[in-house]
């Protein structure tokens, strides 16, 4: 039973007003609220359990390590690793991207090719262009379009030896369109012997997510998009490609011997996570993780997919608006422009007098922006708590916006 009054109880910031209003929150792809269940594993983590993870003899520091294992092992079977130490603890995506961008250094050299697509978010490009720095290596665009769909001929004509990486997203964060990736990992599969990459930060929130059947080498995501508190986040890699390459950050926790003659590394996970962990911050990653098992992933995505649509519907019944991205396969959100009616900012100020939370601007994909020639959108984003109701409330908003920019 799918009882939208029930999940919406669970999120006390959802009855707060903003400027006089009641709050409807349509910026998820930002960052979602957190359940309840959620900010009470962080309050009964610094309340009873506070303690470093993994160094201590004494109580409290292997009752933290215990559900901190416990949280890594509800996420190995969340998007199905097979093994748990598949599974790093990072800050976010950024960081991941930065971690796998950084530890491929050694596998590329002049004139090889990493390919990634225009949908991507900046941090899914400029890590890449970092590497392309370090190792002389190329980027090659896979192109979008007027729909913003990806034109795969395209990876098609890219692939070849050349090519050690392909990372693409999921979703697209601007768009919300679906990347048609088993069909990518298929073609990068057969035709190069690439390391494949999939930025999972607007998808693991929406989708039911198996890295196995994917096979993928490494998937990322963010957990403060998927009802967690910000600052965490999941580098998923395969056992032997992590094993093979070099750590990140040196520190604690990531050796097996130090000295000053040289020093051995730990195995998985430790390898990759140097330094103190967000304990608290992971173990309620965890906490989100079950929060999204007892909704169901099935009944968040129909839900969410029923809102987009049902948003598409009514804001293209204005006359004017455009939504980017329109006949493509999408989820979770829908980014407009009302067209020769002021910029997207102006809109979204008129939205937030309302209590309407949405984003406006280019969204961390600038390249997408320019190709569709604008400055930016404004973007709605959804999540399980999101109600029809405030879509109602989003399409009066946008009418009286144009009504007062027009
Ligand atoms: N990447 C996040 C967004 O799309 C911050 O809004």
């Amino acid at each position: 039973m799918f009882d939208i009054q029930e999940i919406r109880s669970q999120f006390s910031i959802l009855d707060r007003e903003v400027n006089g209003k009641p709050l409807v929150y349509l910026d998820n792809a930002a960052t979602s609220q957190k359940p309840n269940s959620v900010l009470e594993v962080c309050h009964a983590y610094y309340t009873e359990l506070n303690a470093n993870v993994h160094r201590g003899i004494h109580t409290l520091s292997q009752l933290a390590t215990e559900e901190m294992e416990l949280s890594r092992r509800k996420i190995q079977k969340f998007i199905n690793a097979e093994h748990d130490f598949e599974v790093i603890f990072t800050k976010g995506t950024t960081e991941g991207l930065n971690l796998i961008a950084y530890i491929l250094t050694q596998k590329l050299q002049k004139d090889d090719e990493i390919i990634i697509s225009y949908l991507e978010h900046h941090s899914n490009i400029v890590p890449w262009q970092m590497l392309c720095e370090r190792t002389g290596a190329r980027l090659r665009v896979i192109p979008i379009d007027e729909n913003g769909v990806l034109q795969l001929d395209y990876l098609d004509q890219y692939l070849s030896e050349k090519t050690k990486v392909v990372s693409v997203n999921q979703v697209s964060n601007a768009l919300g369109i679906v990347n048609p990736i088993e069909e990518i990992i298929a073609k990068t599969r057969k035709n190069s012997d690439a390391y494949i990459v999939i930025d999972g930060a607007q998808s693991a929130p929406h989708f039911d997510i198996d890295v196995q059947k994917m096979d993928c080498d490494f998937f990322v995501f963010s957990g403060h998009k998927m009802y967690a508190p910000m600052g965490t986040g999941i580098l998923y890699g395969k056992r032997e490609i992590l094993e093979a390459l070099p750590p990140f950050h040196g520190g604690g926790e990531m050796i097996a011997t130090c000295s000053f003659e040289g020093t051995t590394y730990a195995g998985l996970p430790f390898k990759y996570e140097a330094g103190t962990p967000n304990v608290g911050g992971n173990i309620a990653l965890g906490a989100a993780v079950d929060f999204m098992n007892r909704v169901g992933r099935e009944n968040i995505q129909n839900h969410e997919n029923a809102l987009l649509e049902y948003a598409q519907r009514q804001l293209l019944e204005i006359e004017g608006l455009k939504v980017y991205g329109e006949k493509a396969k999408r989820t979770g959100v829908v980014s407009f422009n009302l067209e020769g009616v002021g910029i997207a900012s102006d809109v979204g100020m008129i939205l937030d007098k309302m209590g309407i939370a949405v984003r406006t601007g280019h969204h961390c994909t600038q390249p997408i922006m320019s190709f569709f020639n604008i400055a930016g959108t404004v973007r709605a984003s959804f999540a399980v708590y999101n109600t029809f109701e405030e879509i109602d409330r989003l399409v009066e908003g946008v009418k009286k916006a144009q009504r007062m920019l027009g």
